[in-house]
């Protein structure tokens, strides 16, 4: 309920300081730029009804925990626009990198504008994400700026050695599991540990406490992504707004697939071979369950989660109201469907 409560208050809030601030960057002299923007962030008009937008759920972190330090939630908002912003540069490269048509119930950017144009937009995006971060300055002081632009970058760094290792997978037979947690490590969760540990460094927390927040974090992303993997399998492409064409048809490296690879030999056999029909593709998923693969994936993203969980509430022992509403969050990603 609590979550619920603030993300009616939180989100529509983000969204306006989205929307204000890319309203800032002149495009009248790369006009179609601008369209390509605002078409990726899901505010064309007449976009059809069912497209959506994304969750905003990093920058919907950002504010939780400052206001979970009990610092005013809104205190952080240029940081919580940088990471939306920087998610969605990721979000427009990822998609040409994995060659995704469809995102948002709605084509990629790069499928409706082509390749070489949708690389421009998403570093536009990029470096409007910087221009947002360094807008902290109008509400924390410049040693704290100073520090999360640092950190920003390192991120931005880890993230993208993580998509580097994705696709590097893609082409070596050799995967283990844990070189896929290194990969989901950076891919994934370093922004999301990067957007945890903002709070405690807007608010002013100590180095310990923003380490936990990011641990927190980690764990958070780690499982996050375990969950994407299980919804690039299973999930349903009306409610992911992403392609039917599963991890399985592309053969991906994701834990479902890698498990599936070391476990059971009729996957193995279908995995090997040069095409799979959609009737192979349903079968492979459905051995994959056979074989206690589904179940084993979910119970790691559990477990995660449960980590998430237990560093929450060693910087949190006495919950207040935007605390709990990271609680409910943390517990409710687990079980999402998009
Ligand atoms: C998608 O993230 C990319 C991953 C890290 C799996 P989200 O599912 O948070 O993306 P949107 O912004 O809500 O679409
Ligand atoms: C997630 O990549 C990480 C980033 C986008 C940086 P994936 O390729 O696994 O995620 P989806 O399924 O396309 O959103
Ligand atoms: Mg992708
Ligand atoms: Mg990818």
């Amino acid at each position: 309920m609590t979550l619920e409560k603030l993300q009616t208050i939180l989100v529509p809030q983000i969204e306006d300081a989205l929307k204000e601030f890319i309203q800032t960057i002149d495009f009248r002299s790369s006009v179609e730029l601008g369209h390509m923007l605002r078409y990726h962030m899901g505010w064309e008009d007449n976009l059809p009804a069912k497209a959506s937008k994304g969750k905003r759920l990093r920058p919907l972190i950002v504010l939780l925990t400052t206001g979970a330090f009990g610092d005013y939630p809104t205190k952080a908002m240029a940081a919580a626009v940088a990471v939306e912003l920087l998610h969605n540069f990721t979000l427009i490269h990822d998609d040409i990198e994995d060659q995704s048509p469809m995102r948002h119930s709605r084509p990629t950017l790069w499928h409706r504008y082509g390749t070489a144009q949708a690389i421009n937009a998403g570093d536009a995006l990029f470096s409007i994400a910087q221009l947002s971060m360094l807008d902290l300055a109008k509400t924390c002081n410049q040693y704290v700026v100073l520090d999360a632009t640092r950190a920003f970058n390192e991120m931005c760094l880890h993230l993208t050695q993580g998509q580097s290792l994705d696709i590097s997978f893609e082409t070596r037979p050799d995967v283990t599991v844990e070189a896929y947690k290194d990969m989901i490590a950076g891919k994934t969760a370093a922004l999301i540990a990067y957007t945890s540990g903002l709070g405690a460094l807007i608010s002013g927390q100590t180095a310990t406490e923003y380490q936990k927040l990011s641990e927190f974090g980690r764990c958070l992303g780690l499982a996050f992504q375990i969950q994407d993997d299980i919804l690039g399998i299973w999930g349903n492409p009306k409610l992911t707004g992403k392609s039917a064409a599963s991890d399985i048809l592309t053969r991906k490296k994701t834990l479902p697939n890698l498990f599936g690879l070391a476990q059971c030999s009729e996957f193995r056999v279908f995995w090997e071979k040069e095409a799979l029909s959609q009737d192979e593709v349903n079968q492979m998923a459905e051995l994959l369950e056979q074989c206690g693969v589904r179940e084993q994936v979910e119970s790691e993203a559990g477990s995660l989660t449960e980590q998430a969980f237990n560093t929450l509430e060693c910087v949190f022992p006495k919950p207040n109201e935007y605390s709990e509403a990271l609680f409910e969050l943390t517990q409710l990603l687990l079980n999402r469907k998009a």
